[in-house]
């Protein structure tokens, strides 16, 4: 349904991020997440470096902007078993090249909201995962009081599979975000008696790990720690998402 707020009816276009996106993409995500994304993200986004992306814009803008992004959606294919979740797939993700599609950032500006835009781009990654032979999931990870985000990922049938607790650092505070999982090409949880023991052994020592790197580290240490790792890194590698990026987030306003 076409909302009233528009005086001429949206053509709604899907097309790839360019080069010349760049300026409109960065000041959409200043404005649509609490977390700061370095200029190297959006350089890796306009020039497909290691990053997929899918950008939204609509033709028939009465102003004749009809070429701006007004949504898009960026993924990264990782490898199943350098990723957080590699306890959740079949055993034999450890240990061959199988791969996911992580979703590092979705956002459709206000105007444009409800009109299923979100979900068109949700059904491209998924499709584009599927087309992936190695590719299992799709996967992301939405902070904890994103009603419309999270409604949208069930409605579009992702499983919530975990609550990350203080997962984001925001300001200085700590909110949990929740990981939520598609499985494409016959990806499956694990289910096997050995496979279910060996998830649950990683998730426990996932957590462990967390609990100590918790224990041992003051909250400014960390937050220095990964202002090197800025320096050292591309934005976001398999093993740094947006975790990492929430962590480096630091004076400004929360979602
Ligand atoms: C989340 C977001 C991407 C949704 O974009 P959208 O184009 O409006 O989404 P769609 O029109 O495809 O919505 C489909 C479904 O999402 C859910 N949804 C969307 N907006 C919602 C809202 N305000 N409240 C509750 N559910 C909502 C509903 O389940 C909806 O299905 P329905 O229309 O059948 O009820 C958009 O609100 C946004 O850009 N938010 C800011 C950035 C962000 O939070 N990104 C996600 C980070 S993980």
């Amino acid at each position: 349904m076409v909302a009233p707020k528009f005086s001429t009816k949206p053509k709604i276009c899907y097309r790839p991020i360019r080069p010349s996106d760049l300026e409109t993409l960065e000041h959409i995500h200043t404005k649509l997440f609490p977390i700061r994304y370095e200029a190297t993200f959006f350089h890796d986004v306009v020039n497909g470096c290691d990053i997929v992306s899918w950008g939204v814009v609509d033709s028939n803008r009465p102003d004749g902007r009809c070429d701006e992004l007004i949504g898009f959606v960026t993924a990264r294919v990782v490898f199943a078993k350098e990723s957080e979740i590699v306890d959740l797939l079949g055993y034999d993700s450890a240990k061959s090249d199988q791969t996911l599609v992580y979703i590092l950032t979705l956002g459709v500006v206000d105007t444009y909201r409800n009109l299923g835009i979100a979900s068109s781009l949700i059904k491209e990654v998924i499709k584009y995962a599927s087309s992936i032979p190695t590719c299992r999931a799709v996967y992301l990870h939405v902070i904890s009081y994103n009603n419309p985000a999270i409604f949208l990922y069930k409605k579009m049938s992702f499983k919530c599979i975990r609550r990350l607790q203080g997962f984001y650092l925001i300001n200085g505070q700590h909110y949990d975000s929740y990981l939520f999982m598609y499985y494409v090409n016959g990806g499956r949880s694990p289910c096997s008696p050995l496979e279910l023991l060996a998830a649950i052994v990683s998730y426990l020592r996932s957590g462990f790990k967390l609990m100590a790197a918790r224990l041992c580290k003051s909250d400014d240490r960390k937050i220095s720690k990964w202002a090197k790792c800025k320096e050292s890194h591309s934005l976001v590698s398999p093993t740094h998402n947006k975790r990492n990026l929430a962590v480096e987030c630091t004076g400004y306003d929360v979602v």
